[in-house]
């Protein structure tokens, strides 16, 4: 059932990315072409088998001993991304940034922060990752800006600045008060006032992250015109940040119920803005790109409307549903893992978007807890756990995505006071919850240490020697202390590779027609121990079965494996006919002439 080699390269439809561009040699040594004239041998684009590894730059590999993470350290692992055999490198943002927000607050759109290296370094990376058959899919953030970015700094200047209205100024009330309710994710209100004139400015995020106003079609053209500047540079695509927040909903700024209760993103506009961009960036540009929105708070048919190839808006969507179920009021109040509800989620991205659309698979990002801490169990079963879920995710329909380091199983980390924390979110929160709000310091940090981003952020730990062998100097942010046993050193030479069977997983994506776009069936969603799921082939010829034990319990009841499936892989060592799974155990099982 293995593909035809072409598929995956010339597979990219005319009507999604058209145009020239030059031939990138691919991963298997062939090449990819234009996508107008070449063979079409089937309707689905190159990124419906391949696989995206997200690079957390500050975090990845330090070259010259600052202790933050940079593009030398990127080039010095290709060969290790090489290996495990990834097509897309996602790289989170390396532009010039005051850092407030790791880099997600913008100063300058083109150009790359001196702490990370210089854009001559970044072409040297684009063509390196080329030369490996290596796509770069770069982060765009274009909600916000920073405020030491030119435009903002004009923009507050005055009120008669030519960019004004570049971003969302508003008088204060006639009580005096905020424009609206609205609060910002990183704790407080959404609005801050700008002593320069009196007036109020949005910012979703940080103080210091000023939201953009995208009814200007100044504003839009000035974002499309960087995009195309990056993409005259190489890059094959972007990874579009809280992109469904840069349409607003209008009438809860100005309305008169000022805006609580109505939240702010998804507006009508963004079908519009969205098009508008694939008119202006994608379609106008030759080339093959990938893109993919993330878009906190949207439903399964949004997603199939941004996705749905004939509207030409994204390639694929980063949904919420499943980072965000497992917490109380906010979500640094944990609730235990539910199984069931997981299941239930997943399962329903999965059968809603099959006809139109494509999901993006992912467990962990930079803003979310370590998979294997917050799905599985990081201590007894870490290896089975971290390999169980990269199955069970890797095995769906849509385009898998690993966050650096789950492909060695790293894990949270519970630093002992919110001094060792960095990140602007896990401090503002703790500092509400204590200082305004007289919390427990001990609760708030337990909610961090489940819950914060800086556990994903911790330096990625490539073998025992000093800071893990991140840096030669101390890491911005300290080493996860497991580093002495959990390594890629450590991981690759073990029996049980994490690495080894990450690697298994992609290859099967690359090759097998099924697990890339077979059709998905839940099975058992009731059951509280066992993720099981079946993916048949378009014509029905063929079929996979994933059963997987997520507790810490054996499971005895009979799998929904029909005699004669044979065994294609599994996390643990085979069994024989033994049909118990082991605590954390995962088994793919193949049923040939399934119908
Ligand atoms: C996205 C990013 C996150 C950032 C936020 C504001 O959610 O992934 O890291 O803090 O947007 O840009
Ligand atoms: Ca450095």
């Amino acid at each position: 059932m293995s593909r035809r080699n072409g598929d995956r390269e010339h597979g990219s439809p005319a009507l999604i990315h058209s145009g020239q561009r030059p031939e990138l040699p691919t991963r298997n040594g062939t090449t990819m072409t234009d996508a107008t004239t070449a063979p079409r041998p089937t309707p689905h684009p190159w990124w419906t088998n391949a696989v995206v590894y997200q690079v957390y730059p500050r975090s990845f590999a330090d070259s010259n001993g600052d202790g933050i993470g940079d593009i030398g350290g990127i080039r010095s692992k290709l060969d290790y991304l090489a290996e495990l055999g990834i097509d897309v490198l996602w790289l989170s943002p390396m532009y010039p940034s005051p850092q407030h927000d790791n880099g997600y607050d913008i100063s300058d759109y083109r150009d790359i922060d001196p702490v990370f290296g210089d854009l001559d370094e970044f072409d040297a990376l684009l063509a390196e990752a080329h030369e490996r058959g290596m796509r770069i899919m770069m982060d765009l953030v274009v909600n916000h800006t920073s405020d030491e970015h030119a435009w903002f700094r004009e923009s507050r200047s005055s009120v008669d600045n030519p960019k004004r209205d570049w971003y969302w100024w508003r008088p204060a009330r006639p009580d005096g008060d905020r424009p609206n309710d609205w609060t910002s994710a990183f704790s407080g209100p959404a609005w801050t006032r700008d002593e320069t004139t009196g007036e109020y400015y949005l910012h979703l995020f940080a103080t210091e992250q000023p939201d953009l106003n995208w009814e200007n079609p100044e504003v839009r053209e000035a974002v499309y015109d960087m995009m195309r500047w990056w993409l005259d540079r190489g890059v094959d695509g972007f990874r579009m940040d809280v992109i469904n927040l840069i349409a607003k909903n209008l009438d809860a700024i100005d309305g008169a119920d000022r805006g609580s209760g109505l939240g702010f993103g998804t507006g009508p506009q963004i079908h519009g803005f969205l098009q508008e961009m694939h008119r202006e960036v994608f379609a106008a540009h030759p080339g093959s790109y990938v893109t993919v929105g993330e878009m906190p708070g949207v439903s399964t048919a949004d997603a199939a409307l941004f996705t749905d190839p004939l509207r030409r808006e994204l390639d694929m969507v980063f949904q919420f549903e499943h980072v965000s179920f497992d917490h109380g009021s906010h979500k640094f109040d944990p609730l235990p893992f539910d199984l069931v509800a997981l299941k239930e989620i997943l399962g329903r991205w999965q059968t809603e978007l099959a006809e139109t659309g494509w999901n993006s698979l992912y467990l962990g990002n930079h803003d979310q807890p370590r998979l294997v801490s917050r799905f599985g169990n990081d201590t007894v079963y870490r290896v089975e756990s971290a390999t169980l879920w990269a199955l069970v995710l890797h095995l769906m329909r849509g385009t898998p995505y690993v966050y650096q380091g789950d492909e060695i199983g790293m894990t949270n980390v519970t630093f002992a006071t919110i001094d060792d924390y960095r990140d602007i979110e896990s401090v503002n929160h703790y500092r509400e919850q204590v200082e305004q709000f007289d919390a427990s310091p001990a609760a708030v940090l337990a909610g961090v240490h489940a819950r914060g981003r800086d556990n994903a952020r911790t330096p990625m730990q490539w073998d025992s020697s000093a800071h893990a062998g991140f840096s030669t100097g101390d890491p911005w942010i300290a080493v996860n202390p497991n580093y002495p046993t959990v390594n890629t050193e450590e991981d690759r030479a073990a029996a049980d590779s994490v690495f080894a069977f990450y690697r298994q997983l992609i290859a099967l994506r690359h090759t097998d027609a099924t697990v890339a776009l077979g059709r998905f069936e839940l099975l058992e969603p009731q059951h509280p121990q066992l993720f099981a799921y079946a993916r048949t082939s378009e014509d029905g010829t063929d079929r996979l079965i994933v059963v997987a034990n997520a507790s810490d319990e054996p499971l005895t009841d009979p799998l929904p494996v029909p005699a004669g499936a044979t065994l294609v892989l599994g996390n643990q060592p085979a069994t024989g006919d033994d049909p118990t799974l082991r605590p954390w155990e995962a088994r793919l099982y193949r049923v040939g002439s399934a119908l």
